[in-house]
């Protein structure tokens, strides 16, 4: 493949993290990066950890038709990306709560590259988007650099949604062990997380690609901790970026519907649907509510102490040389 290069991952930890959900871990990059939007710090944008089957539609993904009117909601998993996708739509779509509630959040704002991730999955999630009625939502976990180039010529809308890696690193083994049916020691998980050997790993240079350009218009660069500390005023600054106008009560009423209490028992956003559908995929059962505690700081009930340290010390090498900081 010319626009890219890869390599099949190796290690003792890898046949761990099989799980049948997808097929050979590769890292794959963008081999030719002139075109990207770099921002100050001229680094080498991030590469990805994604299924084999990703490579039979990486081609058409860099050359994926965008639209001046699409919305794209890119983050890496467990950062608040179903959050932020039902904030960002209903902000779009002048709050009509109606379609929001008859209508799935999986239909409204479709995943991307999921079908080319998952090994299973029938289907084609790029086709999905290209039938989706205009102003289209989007989600992707993929990194800047594996994400449509048109979206640095076209400009639609970009939000990112980063989060304490910390807390994502407890998310995100909840979320394999229970979606992903995997079956092994949590510390084998959070091993192959620090060492960057998990589905689209790595995390810090995925948010670093981002908060090297937010300053540009057509993106909004949000953080899960200050969704957690002050949803309204969050609300009111992407109702900003999308030029849209909505009185107090509007902004009340919004803020009251993404709370984690009121999300969680909405079943048009609070992933049921996602859940049961990898269950029928995998042919399982799943015991697993997505919405699992919505809080920050979980870490320090939830892993070990000596993991924290040594994820700390990644996380801090990994953003010599930012202004970046993850919030607490
Ligand atoms: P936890 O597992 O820490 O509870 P994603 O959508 O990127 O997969 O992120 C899922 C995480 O966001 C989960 O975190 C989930 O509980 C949290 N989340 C989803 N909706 C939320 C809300 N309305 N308020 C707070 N947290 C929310």
């Amino acid at each position: 493949m010319a626009v890219f290069s890869y390599k099949t991952m190796q290690s003792e930890l890898i046949p761990h993290l099989d799980t049948g959900m997808h097929d050979q871990q590769i890292e794959i990059e963008l081999a030719d990066t002139s075109e990207l939007p770099v921002g100050e710090r001229n680094i080498r944008p991030a590469h990805c950890v994604v299924s084999s089957k990703f490579l039979q539609a990486a081609e058409r993904i860099h050359n994926f038709t965008v639209y001046e009117d699409d919305v794209w909601i890119v983050t890496f998993p467990k950062c608040g990306t179903t959050w932020t996708q039902e904030m960002v739509w209903l902000i779009d779509h002048n709050l009509d709560y109606e379609t929001a509630r008859n209508v799935n959040l999986l239909q409204r704002s479709i995943f991307f590259e999921l079908s080319w991730i998952i090994k299973k999955y029938d289907g084609d999630t790029l086709e999905q988007v290209e039938k989706l009625p205009r102003p289209r939502h989007i989600k992707s976990h993929l990194p800047l650099a594996l994400l449509p180039r048109q979206l640095w010529t076209v400009k639609p809308r970009i939000v990112y949604c980063a989060r304490n890696p910390k807390d994502v690193a407890v998310s995100y083994m909840h979320h394999y062990r229970h979606l992903h049916a995997f079956q092994g020691d949590n510390k084998v998980f959070l091993e192959a997380l620090l060492t960057n050997q998990v589905l689209w790993c790595p995390q810090v240079q995925h948010t670093l690609d981002f908060w090297n350009i937010r300053h540009r218009d057509h993106v909004l660069f949000l953080h899960f901790e200050d969704m957690k500390k002050d949803l309204k005023q969050i609300v009111k600054q992407v109702s900003e970026f999308f030029k849209k106008s909505f009185t107090e009560e509007q902004l009340n009423q919004l803020a009251h519907h993404l709370s984690f209490d009121t999300m969680k028992e909405n079943p048009s956003a609070n992933n049921s649907l996602l859940v049961k559908t990898l269950a029928s995929v995998g042919n399982r059962r799943i015991d697993f509510d997505f919405m699992r505690k919505g809080k920050t700081g979980c870490y320090k009930d939830e892993l070990p102490s000596d993991y924290i340290t040594r994820l700390q010390e990644a996380i801090d090498v990994q953003l010599k040389g930012s202004d970046f900081k993850f919030r607490e």
